[in-house]
Protein backbone atom coordinates (compact mmCIF):
# COMPACT_ATOMS: atom_id res chain seq x y z
CA UNK A 1 0.00 0.00 0.00
CA UNK A 2 1.11 3.49 -0.97
CA UNK A 3 0.60 5.88 2.36
CA UNK A 4 0.54 9.53 1.95
CA UNK A 5 -1.46 12.28 4.25
CA UNK A 6 -1.89 13.71 0.66
CA UNK A 7 -4.96 11.68 0.40
CA UNK A 8 -7.26 10.77 3.02
CA UNK A 9 -9.73 7.73 2.42
CA UNK A 10 -12.43 7.86 4.62
CA UNK A 11 -15.18 5.05 5.02
CA UNK A 12 -18.83 5.56 6.17
CA UNK A 13 -22.75 4.30 5.41
CA UNK A 14 -21.31 2.30 2.30
CA UNK A 15 -19.76 5.30 1.04
CA UNK A 16 -15.64 5.47 0.84
CA UNK A 17 -14.09 9.06 0.03
CA UNK A 18 -11.20 9.95 -1.36
CA UNK A 19 -10.19 13.61 -0.45
CA UNK A 20 -7.07 15.33 -2.64
CA UNK A 21 -5.33 16.98 0.55
CA UNK A 22 -2.39 18.77 -0.96
CA UNK A 23 -3.75 22.38 -0.73
CA UNK A 24 -0.81 24.23 -0.36
CA UNK A 25 0.23 22.82 -3.66
CA UNK A 26 -3.59 23.49 -5.41
CA UNK A 27 -3.54 19.51 -4.72
CA UNK A 28 -1.43 18.69 -7.94
CA UNK A 29 -1.03 14.70 -7.80
CA UNK A 30 2.44 13.16 -7.02
CA UNK A 31 3.32 9.29 -7.95
CA UNK A 32 2.85 8.45 -4.72
CA UNK A 33 -0.93 10.45 -4.60
CA UNK A 34 -1.80 8.21 -7.49
CA UNK A 35 -0.59 5.21 -5.86
CA UNK A 36 -2.57 5.48 -2.88
CA UNK A 37 -5.82 6.53 -5.21
CA UNK A 38 -5.23 3.19 -7.29
CA UNK A 39 -4.49 0.99 -4.03
CA UNK A 40 -7.65 2.19 -2.35
CA UNK A 41 -9.79 2.00 -5.40
CA UNK A 42 -8.45 -2.24 -5.70
CA UNK A 43 -9.27 -2.56 -2.02
CA UNK A 44 -12.67 -1.01 -2.50
CA UNK A 45 -13.64 -2.90 -5.36
CA UNK A 46 -13.12 -6.13 -3.57
CA UNK A 47 -14.48 -5.04 0.21
CA UNK A 48 -18.45 -5.58 0.13
CA UNK A 49 -18.77 -3.40 2.82
CA UNK A 50 -18.02 -0.28 -0.01
CA UNK A 51 -20.56 0.34 -2.22
CA UNK A 52 -19.96 3.31 -3.78
CA UNK A 53 -16.71 5.56 -4.22
CA UNK A 54 -16.25 9.30 -3.77
CA UNK A 55 -14.00 11.73 -5.29
CA UNK A 56 -13.55 15.34 -3.37
CA UNK A 57 -11.07 17.99 -3.38
CA UNK A 58 -11.32 21.52 -1.38
CA UNK A 59 -14.02 24.13 -2.30
CA UNK A 60 -11.42 26.37 -3.78
CA UNK A 61 -9.58 23.56 -6.18
CA UNK A 62 -10.41 20.21 -7.01
CA UNK A 63 -7.00 19.55 -8.50
CA UNK A 64 -4.03 21.10 -10.39
CA UNK A 65 -3.40 17.95 -12.56
CA UNK A 66 -0.15 16.23 -12.35
CA UNK A 67 3.11 17.51 -10.27
CA UNK A 68 4.88 19.02 -12.63
CA UNK A 69 8.47 18.83 -10.57
CA UNK A 70 7.48 14.77 -9.92
CA UNK A 71 6.29 13.92 -12.78
CA UNK A 72 9.88 15.25 -14.61
CA UNK A 73 11.71 13.39 -11.58
CA UNK A 74 9.46 10.58 -11.62
CA UNK A 75 8.51 9.69 -15.11
CA UNK A 76 5.96 7.34 -15.21
CA UNK A 77 7.70 4.06 -16.12
CA UNK A 78 5.77 1.92 -18.17
CA UNK A 79 2.09 0.56 -17.27
CA UNK A 80 1.97 -0.53 -13.66
CA UNK A 81 3.44 3.06 -12.79
CA UNK A 82 1.09 4.95 -10.03
CA UNK A 83 0.14 7.03 -12.79
CA UNK A 84 -1.59 4.14 -15.11
CA UNK A 85 -2.87 2.26 -11.98
CA UNK A 86 -5.17 4.97 -11.14
CA UNK A 87 -6.09 5.92 -14.61
CA UNK A 88 -7.31 1.61 -15.09
CA UNK A 89 -8.61 1.77 -11.76
CA UNK A 90 -10.74 4.44 -12.67
CA UNK A 91 -11.84 3.13 -16.19
CA UNK A 92 -12.45 -0.56 -14.92
CA UNK A 93 -13.99 0.11 -11.51
CA UNK A 94 -17.50 -1.80 -11.32
CA UNK A 95 -19.34 0.25 -8.45
CA UNK A 96 -20.77 3.88 -9.00
CA UNK A 97 -17.88 6.38 -8.85
CA UNK A 98 -19.14 10.31 -7.68
CA UNK A 99 -17.17 13.36 -7.85
CA UNK A 100 -16.95 16.79 -6.24
CA UNK A 101 -15.62 19.13 -8.51
CA UNK A 102 -15.04 22.82 -7.19
CA UNK A 103 -12.52 25.59 -8.18
CA UNK A 104 -9.46 24.46 -11.16
CA UNK A 105 -9.69 21.37 -12.29
CA UNK A 106 -6.89 20.96 -14.62
CA UNK A 107 -5.57 17.53 -16.50
CA UNK A 108 -6.22 14.57 -15.04
CA UNK A 109 -7.64 16.27 -12.51
CA UNK A 110 -10.92 16.77 -15.63
CA UNK A 111 -9.87 13.59 -17.56
CA UNK A 112 -10.34 11.50 -14.37
CA UNK A 113 -13.98 13.05 -14.14
CA UNK A 114 -14.69 11.22 -17.14
CA UNK A 115 -14.68 7.74 -15.76
CA UNK A 116 -17.01 8.77 -12.62
CA UNK A 117 -20.83 8.10 -12.92
CA UNK A 118 -21.96 11.26 -11.85
CA UNK A 119 -20.51 14.53 -11.24
CA UNK A 120 -21.40 17.62 -8.63
CA UNK A 121 -19.67 20.83 -9.34
CA UNK A 122 -18.88 24.33 -7.70
CA UNK A 123 -20.15 27.44 -9.47
CA UNK A 124 -16.34 27.87 -9.54
CA UNK A 125 -14.94 24.70 -11.25
CA UNK A 126 -13.08 25.68 -14.20
CA UNK A 127 -12.31 22.61 -16.50
CA UNK A 128 -8.94 22.43 -18.27
CA UNK A 129 -6.79 20.68 -20.73
CA UNK A 130 -3.54 22.01 -21.37
CA UNK A 131 -1.64 19.30 -22.46
CA UNK A 132 -0.83 21.13 -25.87
CA UNK A 133 0.36 24.18 -23.95
CA UNK A 134 2.25 21.60 -21.84
CA UNK A 135 4.28 19.57 -25.10
CA UNK A 136 2.09 16.93 -24.71
CA UNK A 137 -1.16 15.00 -25.28
CA UNK A 138 -3.99 14.03 -23.87
CA UNK A 139 -4.42 11.11 -21.16
CA UNK A 140 -7.30 8.75 -19.25
CA UNK A 141 -8.58 7.88 -22.87
CA UNK A 142 -10.05 11.70 -23.26
CA UNK A 143 -8.89 12.21 -26.83
CA UNK A 144 -11.42 9.18 -27.40
CA UNK A 145 -14.21 10.48 -24.29
CA UNK A 146 -14.01 13.91 -25.19
CA UNK A 147 -14.72 14.09 -28.36
CA UNK A 148 -17.80 11.83 -27.96
CA UNK A 149 -19.44 13.68 -25.11
CA UNK A 150 -18.59 17.21 -26.63
CA UNK A 151 -19.12 16.54 -30.26
CA UNK A 152 -15.50 17.02 -32.04
CA UNK A 153 -15.44 20.46 -32.78
CA UNK A 154 -15.91 21.65 -28.85
CA UNK A 155 -13.78 18.69 -28.10
CA UNK A 156 -11.08 20.23 -30.47
CA UNK A 157 -11.35 23.68 -29.05
CA UNK A 158 -11.16 22.27 -25.54
CA UNK A 159 -8.10 20.34 -26.44
CA UNK A 160 -6.28 22.19 -28.75
CA UNK A 161 -6.12 25.08 -27.58
CA UNK A 162 -6.77 24.04 -23.41
CA UNK A 163 -8.65 27.07 -22.57
CA UNK A 164 -10.31 26.39 -19.62
CA UNK A 165 -14.33 26.19 -19.36
CA UNK A 166 -16.11 27.32 -16.36
CA UNK A 167 -19.30 25.00 -14.78
CA UNK A 168 -22.01 26.26 -16.66
CA UNK A 169 -20.58 25.14 -19.52
CA UNK A 170 -19.49 21.36 -18.90
CA UNK A 171 -23.59 21.37 -17.32
CA UNK A 172 -24.40 22.18 -20.63
CA UNK A 173 -22.14 18.79 -22.10
CA UNK A 174 -23.00 17.00 -19.41
CA UNK A 175 -20.01 16.49 -18.17
CA UNK A 176 -21.41 17.42 -15.11
CA UNK A 177 -24.63 16.58 -13.34
CA UNK A 178 -25.79 19.62 -11.32
CA UNK A 179 -23.93 23.25 -10.25
CA UNK A 180 -24.19 24.10 -6.40
CA UNK A 181 -22.45 26.32 -4.84
CA UNK A 182 -19.13 25.44 -3.76
CA UNK A 183 -19.35 25.61 -0.18
CA UNK A 184 -22.38 22.60 -1.29
CA UNK A 185 -20.40 20.11 -3.39
CA UNK A 186 -18.82 17.82 -1.59
CA UNK A 187 -22.04 17.70 0.79
CA UNK A 188 -24.10 16.97 -2.44
CA UNK A 189 -21.46 14.41 -3.87
CA UNK A 190 -21.85 12.38 -0.71
CA UNK A 191 -25.91 12.24 0.13
CA UNK A 192 -26.31 11.21 -3.74
CA UNK A 193 -23.58 8.48 -2.68
CA UNK A 194 -25.45 7.47 0.12
CA UNK A 195 -28.60 7.50 -2.00
CA UNK A 196 -26.84 4.86 -4.12
CA UNK A 197 -25.42 3.11 -1.40
CA UNK A 198 -28.90 2.14 -0.21
CA UNK A 199 -30.01 0.66 -3.53
CA UNK A 200 -29.21 -3.22 -4.47
CA UNK A 201 -25.20 -3.18 -5.17
CA UNK A 202 -25.78 -5.98 -7.90
CA UNK A 203 -28.24 -3.81 -9.56
CA UNK A 204 -25.72 -0.89 -9.87
CA UNK A 205 -22.96 -2.82 -10.48
CA UNK A 206 -24.64 -4.96 -13.21
CA UNK A 207 -26.61 -1.46 -14.81
CA UNK A 208 -23.10 -0.06 -14.92
CA UNK A 209 -21.12 -2.72 -16.06
CA UNK A 210 -24.10 -2.93 -19.19
CA UNK A 211 -23.44 0.61 -19.63
CA UNK A 212 -19.90 0.51 -20.01
CA UNK A 213 -19.27 -2.58 -21.74
CA UNK A 214 -19.61 -1.79 -25.01
CA UNK A 215 -16.16 0.23 -25.17
CA UNK A 216 -14.37 -0.81 -22.15
CA UNK A 217 -11.73 -2.34 -24.23
CA UNK A 218 -11.36 0.60 -26.60
CA UNK A 219 -10.85 3.23 -23.57
CA UNK A 220 -8.57 0.82 -22.26
CA UNK A 221 -6.33 0.55 -26.00
CA UNK A 222 -6.46 4.29 -25.89
CA UNK A 223 -5.32 4.94 -22.65
CA UNK A 224 -2.33 2.29 -23.43
CA UNK A 225 -2.06 4.39 -26.72
CA UNK A 226 -2.32 7.72 -24.93
CA UNK A 227 0.37 6.49 -22.28
CA UNK A 228 2.67 5.55 -24.58
CA UNK A 229 2.95 8.87 -26.54
CA UNK A 230 2.54 10.94 -23.41
CA UNK A 231 5.44 9.27 -22.34
CA UNK A 232 7.65 9.71 -25.13
CA UNK A 233 6.46 13.33 -25.26
CA UNK A 234 7.73 14.07 -21.76
CA UNK A 235 11.35 13.51 -22.71
CA UNK A 236 10.80 15.62 -25.91
CA UNK A 237 12.15 19.69 -26.32
CA UNK A 238 8.26 20.98 -25.86
CA UNK A 239 7.51 19.43 -22.46
CA UNK A 240 10.81 20.18 -21.35
CA UNK A 241 10.06 24.14 -22.54
CA UNK A 242 6.79 24.18 -21.10
CA UNK A 243 8.00 22.63 -17.18
CA UNK A 244 10.95 25.20 -17.31
CA UNK A 245 8.70 27.69 -18.33
CA UNK A 246 6.11 26.61 -14.81
CA UNK A 247 8.92 26.23 -12.74
CA UNK A 248 10.69 29.89 -14.01
CA UNK A 249 7.51 31.85 -14.17
CA UNK A 250 7.66 32.36 -17.39
CA UNK A 251 5.84 32.19 -20.77
CA UNK A 252 6.73 29.32 -22.50
CA UNK A 253 8.51 29.59 -25.97
CA UNK A 254 7.42 27.39 -28.37
CA UNK A 255 8.93 28.81 -31.41
CA UNK A 256 11.42 26.33 -32.01
CA UNK A 257 9.53 23.39 -31.53
N1 LIG B 1 2.59 21.00 -10.19
C1 LIG B 1 3.42 21.47 -9.25
N2 LIG B 1 3.18 22.56 -8.52
C2 LIG B 1 2.04 23.22 -8.74
C3 LIG B 1 1.12 22.79 -9.72
C4 LIG B 1 1.42 21.63 -10.46
N3 LIG B 1 0.60 21.13 -11.39
N4 LIG B 1 0.08 23.65 -9.73
C5 LIG B 1 0.33 24.57 -8.80
N5 LIG B 1 1.52 24.31 -8.21
C6 LIG B 1 2.16 25.11 -7.18
C7 LIG B 1 2.61 26.46 -7.75
O1 LIG B 1 3.88 26.33 -8.38
C8 LIG B 1 2.65 27.31 -6.52
O2 LIG B 1 3.86 27.05 -5.85
P1 LIG B 1 4.66 28.26 -5.10
O3 LIG B 1 3.74 28.66 -3.98
O4 LIG B 1 5.92 27.59 -4.63
O5 LIG B 1 4.88 29.33 -6.12
C9 LIG B 1 1.52 26.75 -5.65
O6 LIG B 1 1.24 25.44 -6.16
C10 LIG B 1 0.28 27.59 -5.76
O7 LIG B 1 -0.07 27.70 -7.14
P2 LIG B 1 -0.49 29.07 -7.86
O8 LIG B 1 -0.26 28.91 -9.33
O9 LIG B 1 0.17 30.21 -7.17
O10 LIG B 1 -2.05 29.09 -7.54
P3 LIG B 1 -3.21 29.86 -8.32
O11 LIG B 1 -4.41 29.79 -7.42
O12 LIG B 1 -2.77 31.20 -8.80
O13 LIG B 1 -3.50 28.96 -9.63
C11 LIG B 1 -3.82 26.91 -10.84
C12 LIG B 1 -4.00 27.66 -9.50
C13 LIG B 1 -4.22 25.46 -10.63
C14 LIG B 1 -4.74 27.55 -11.90
C15 LIG B 1 -2.35 27.05 -11.31
O14 LIG B 1 -1.52 26.67 -10.22
C16 LIG B 1 -1.98 26.19 -12.48
O15 LIG B 1 -2.36 26.47 -13.62
N6 LIG B 1 -1.15 25.13 -12.24
C17 LIG B 1 -0.55 24.33 -13.28
C18 LIG B 1 -1.56 23.36 -13.80
C19 LIG B 1 -0.99 22.48 -14.89
O16 LIG B 1 -0.44 22.92 -15.88
N7 LIG B 1 -1.22 21.18 -14.70
C20 LIG B 1 -1.02 20.18 -15.68
C21 LIG B 1 0.11 19.28 -15.34
S1 LIG B 1 0.26 17.97 -16.57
Amino acid sequence: MTSTTDILTHTEAGVMTITLNRIARKNSITADMYGAMADALAAAEKDPAIRVAVFQGHETIFSAGNDIGDFQSKPPAGQDSPVFRFLRGIATFPKPLVAAVCGPAVGVGTTMLFHCDLVYAGDNAAFSLPFVNLGLCPEAASSLLIPQMLGYHRAAEALLLGEPFMAEAALEVGLVNRVVPPTEANGVAQSIARKLAAKPLSSLVETKRLMKKGQQQLVLQQMADEGASFGRMLGEPAAKEAFGAFMEKRKPDFSKV
